[in-house]
């Protein structure tokens, strides 16, 4: 049984544990050159690097499909490229990168795209999002190479439930994955769980409870209309108020702790100290505060998870474009951003439904979640 910390030291510790005036080596960070601001006054801070398209799993919020069409495999970044386009964006003031898919381990140089990015002085945070299959075989070489952070998306802890929504049998393995990135020492370890109304609402106090028997913080996500959810629709939305609601009636008072910059969850402690997470981007969004933005595995730019379109980096890369020039794309295109996806899909209220339909979404494979990354 892992010691989970007092509530004492949570509340007088970021939840990042985050060099700030120097890089993880003690050497000072080099000085950030410029930082655009878009037009609602947010920074570039945090890119979001899909290592691939494909996915192990099919689970029905994000891939309710079997069949999809890849991106084209010469389209995809090999390391260099990856690690050249980050440099771009650190030298703007980025400083957190999250790796993401599809499912970032089936990508095979993932180790070497971590140990890439883990050279680079400006970064201060890199971190990966898993469904957690083939974590097991991973965990070690990842905490070498210089992962900071690990993410598990884990939505249920029945094999049963987990084999319908994923169409895969594969729950011991992720439950596998998780002890192997406790085990390889991997800190800060998160569980992801999507809360969708008659599925999983009646887990939350169980995964809480896996949670702290696996070193893990959970953090419950609202179901959101995201690209690749075709079948959203409001009902099945569990609010951040609802789970909190449920969670005091089994727990007891529950204490909101402050909010750790600008990162997606709330956060809150049980009576017995135990923290979790709350992302409500469905119902409260955090598009005020949003300085992510996302690169597909073959580099595209995208500003904001709803936007429609995003910005080709790979042709101007590919075509011989200097790191400088790269630089300008990127800055000028930032300084243009005013997008508040979520805020505006909030606005529909009532009248809100899947962003789209399969039709559409084929035409487009970036407009999938599995592409620009969870
Ligand atoms: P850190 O801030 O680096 O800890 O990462 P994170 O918590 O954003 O990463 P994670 O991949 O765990 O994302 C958690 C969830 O937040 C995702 O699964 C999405 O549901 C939601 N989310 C992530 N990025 C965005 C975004 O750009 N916009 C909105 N509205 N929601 C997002
Ligand atoms: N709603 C909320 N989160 C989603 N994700 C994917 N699709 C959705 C959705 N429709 C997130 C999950 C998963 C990550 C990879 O993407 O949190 O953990
Ligand atoms: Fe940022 Fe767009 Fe997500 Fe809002 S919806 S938080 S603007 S990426």
């Amino acid at each position: 049984m892992i010691q989970a910390q007092t509530l004492g030291e949570l509340l007088s510790k970021p939840a990042v544990p985050i060099a700030t005036s120097a890089h993880r080596d003690g050497a000072p960070r080099p000085e950030q050159t410029q930082a655009p601001r878009d037009r609602l006054d947010r920074p570039l801070r945090s890119l979001r690097v899909s290592l691939i398209d494909m996915c192990n799993l099919r689970c029905n919020y994000c891939m309710p499909g079997e069949e999809y069409a890849w991106l084209p495999r010469d389209d995809i970044l090999d390391v260099e490229e990856t690690g050249r386009l980050v440099e771009a964006f650190t030298g703007l003031g980025v400083e957190k990168v999250r790796l993401t898919g599809g499912e970032p381990l089936m990508r095979r140089e993932v180790r070497q795209v971590v140990e890439r990015l883990a050279g680079i002085p400006q970064i201060r945070d890199i971190s990966l999002t898993t469904n957690g299959v083939l974590l097991a075989r991973h965990a070690e070489g990842l905490a070498e190479a210089g992962l900071h952070r690990l993410t598990v998306s884990l939505d249920t802890l029945q094999a049963d439930r987990f084999r319908r929504l994923t169409r895969r049998d594969d729950l011991h393995h992720v439950l596998k994955g998780i002890e192997a990135a406790h085990s390889a020492g991997l800190e800060n370890l998160k569980i992801n769980t999507v809360v969708m109304r008659g599925f999983n609402d009646d887990e939350l106090a169980d995964l809480i409870e896996f949670g702290t028997e696996s070193g893990a913080e959970v953090r419950f996500i609202e179901y959101m209309d995201v690209g690749g959810a075709t079948q959203w629709s409001l009902d099945r939305v569990v609010s951040k108020q609802q789970m909190l609601e449920s969670l005091r009636q089994r727990f007891g008072p529950i204490q909101e702790l402050s909010r750790n910059g600008t990162a997606p969850a709330d956060r809150y402690a049980l009576p017995d100290g135990t923290v979790f997470g709350v992302i409500a981007s469905t119902t409260d969004p955090f598009c005020r505060t949003c300085d992510r933005s996302r690169l597909t595995a073959d580099g595209v730019w995208f500003l904001c998870l709803y936007a429609a379109d995003g910005l080709d980096l790979r042709s101007p890369l590919r075509g011989g474009a200097s790191i400088d020039e790269i630089k300008d794309l990127i800055a000028e295109k930032w300084m243009q951003r005013s997008d508040r996806g979520a805020e505006e899909r909030a606005e529909l209220n009532s009248l809100r439904g899947p962003l789209y339909q399969i039709e559409d979404l084929r035409k487009d494979p970036h407009r999938e979640m599995h592409t620009r990354g969870g």
